[in-house]
């Protein structure tokens, strides 16, 4: 039977309840994580550990929790759950008594055929509040998201009122030309630890990586274009509200593998 953790303590998953009284769920004044253990390595945990404390404080949500807590917490639900390769999901509830929950959930996998073709992709005109947040204020992007499902898209890009792509509901977006990377400034999406890595990565194999703003009506312009989050790595994309790039470009191909080489290598300093 799986477990749970709140406020580190251990308890069968199927008896974790959240009052329906609890304002700040149903009002999404809390925020979240989600990290990934693969082959029983964690990967990134201090810095999921430190966005989620970044979040709560642009939120201005108050807690007494610790990273060092977290840490061990996080590694007691592995152990009491024997888990190897799951996602493990941190909610931080605000409001007067604090509440960590952590659980475990099936990471979204895609096809192998997706990493060489690309996927589908939407528009969707939205802009997230407080977006350096992972915040549990989803709607607008719920809503985005089931818009892409429903058109069977693998994710919805989210367009600001300049026309801009910022990001995707639950990914972060890199158009790529040649040799050059190119993303929206972090100030202005949630600064993903995979878009993070990624760009560490590229730039150790002679990429260059400039963040500026990206025109939706540009887009076509760059080589190709792709997603990065924690289940899925790097993402390619082949369409864009149903009109293609074509291929997918090697320089694509290569960001791709260079951070499965990179991970691969990371998990045997874990
Ligand atoms: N979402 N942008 C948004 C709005 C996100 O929700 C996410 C992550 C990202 C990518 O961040 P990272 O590389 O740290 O996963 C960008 C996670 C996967 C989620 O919603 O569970």
């Amino acid at each position: 039977m799986k477990k749970a953790s709140i406020n580190g303590k251990i308890i069968p998953a199927s008896e974790v309840a959240i009052p329906i009284s609890n304002i700040e769920i149903l009002y999404g004044f809390g925020v979240y994580e989600t990290m990934k253990l693969r082959k029983g390595n964690l990967f990134f945990v201090n810095e999921h550990i430190d966005r989620l404390f970044n979040s709560a404080w642009v939120l201005g949500l108050g807690h007494e929790f610790t990273k060092k807590q977290l840490r061990k917490w996080i590694e007691e639900l592995i152990a009491e759950n024997n888990a190897e390769s799951t996602n493990i999901k941190i909610i931080l509830l605000g409001g007067d008594e604090q509440k960590l929950y952590m659980f475990l959930t099936n990471p979204l996998y895609i096809e192998k055929r997706d990493y060489r073709d690309g996927v589908r992709v939407i528009t969707f005109p939205y802009e997230r509040f407080l977006p350096q947040a992972k915040s549990l204020n989803m709607l607008g992007s719920y809503v985005a998201y089931t818009k892409a499902k429903g058109e069977w898209c693998y994710e919805a890009l989210l367009v600001n009122r300049d026309v801009n792509i910022t990001e995707g509901t639950r990914s972060n977006f890199f158009a790529i030309r040649d040799k050059t990377l190119y993303s929206p400034p972090s100030g202005e999406i949630l600064d993903g630890i995979t878009r993070k890595t990624v760009i560490e990565c590229v730039r150790e194999n002679g990429y260059e990586v400039v963040e500026e703003d990206i025109a939706l009506s540009d887009i076509f312009d760059f080589d190709g274009a792709f997603l990065t989050n924690t289940s899925g790595k790097v993402v390619p994309i082949r369409e864009i509200d149903g009109k293609s790039f074509g291929e997918i470009a090697p320089n694509i191909a290569g960001v791709v593998k260079f951070y499965d080489e990179y991970l691969k290598k990371l998990s045997q300093k874990i």
